[in-house]
């Protein structure tokens, strides 16, 4: 079987729920602590082992390429002054990982956003991370998805218990307990009405998939919200390949929420001794 080494991480959307501070700043870049959260994203992925990074952008997204670029002139400023640490924390973006950028041209949906990676990706399984969902878990949720794709071969999704009200902003799952933390997924509806969810699990924004789902995406048709989505691939893929769930609990900040935007910022920030 082959290794899991490339992420996929969709940066392209507009970061409406951000606004007005998304107008001139990709919601990637804002700060969590002293950290873009798309660095945090990258760091996980490295923690699991992957070392090539896919970053799907758009208009207006060039201070993610700039950040995991070198910046050889404020690197010389810090070098003259003696600011050893900052130099480093400054150069390390740009090292954890190959990071690559591609752009999706109009912004057609996240299924279709993961689909303008198929030429990067090639015949190989790959992780996708969705940058709203901070995980602070050193890697341990997509280290167990990692170990369930190796050991079935399958595609595997992150899940999540929430209440039948929040159901209605993610993905929603069905399937059996295949044995404690894992299931297997038998369908899967985006953004259902709380009273017609079929289940209070909901997809979270961590993915292992087999190269199967870029097949799926070219025949999927757009969804809810007129857009490509991935969780109806994934509703394709299932009825041709095995498909897993891995459950938690713990470490995951929904970034695309103000709540938990703000809550996320206390949570890394005691987690730092000098803070
Ligand atoms: C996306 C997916 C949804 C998933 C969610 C996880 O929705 O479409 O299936 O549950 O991410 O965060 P979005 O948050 O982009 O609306």
């Amino acid at each position: 079987m082959q290794p899991v080494r490339k992420a996929v991480l969709p940066a392209a959307g507009l970061g409406t729920r951000f606004l007005p501070v998304t107008k001139s700043i990709p919601k990637e870049m804002l700060p969590l602590v002293d950290k873009p959260a798309i660095q945090y994203v990258v760091e996980e992925a490295v923690q699991a082992g992957i070392t090539d990074v896919l970053v799907i952008t758009g208009r207006g997204k060039g201070a993610i390429e700039d950040h995991f670029d070198r910046n050889p002139e404020l690197e010389r400023v810090l070098e003259r002054a003696g600011k050893t640490a900052l130099l480093q924390e400054v150069k390390a973006p740009d090292g954890l990982a190959d990071v690559h950028f591609i752009r999706q041209h109009e912004a057609l949906g996240l299924g279709h956003a993961v689909s303008v990676a198929e030429p990067h990706v090639g015949d190989e399984p790959f992780v996708v991370m969705l940058g709203d969902d901070i995980m602070i878990d050193d890697a341990a949720l997509l280290t167990r998805m990692l170990a369930v794709h190796e050991e079935t071969g399958g595609s595997v999704l992150a899940l999540m218990e929430v209440t039948r009200e929040e159901i209605s902003a993610y993905g929603a799952l069905t399937g059996e307990v295949v044995r404690e933390g894992v299931m297997r997924a038998r369908g899967v509806v985006e953004k259902p009405a709380p009273e017609a969810a079929p289940s209070n699990l909901a997809v979270i924004g961590r993915y292992v998939f087999t190269p199967g789902i870029f097949g799926a995406l070219r025949e999927t048709q757009p969804g809810v919200g007129g857009e490509i989505q991935l969780t109806d691939a994934i509703g394709i893929l299932l009825e041709r390949e095995p498909v897993f769930g891995v459950t938690f609990t713990e470490g995951g900040y929904d970034g695309g929420t103000k709540v938990d935007y703000l809550r996320a910022n206390p949570a890394l920030g005691l987690a730092r001794d000098e803070l």
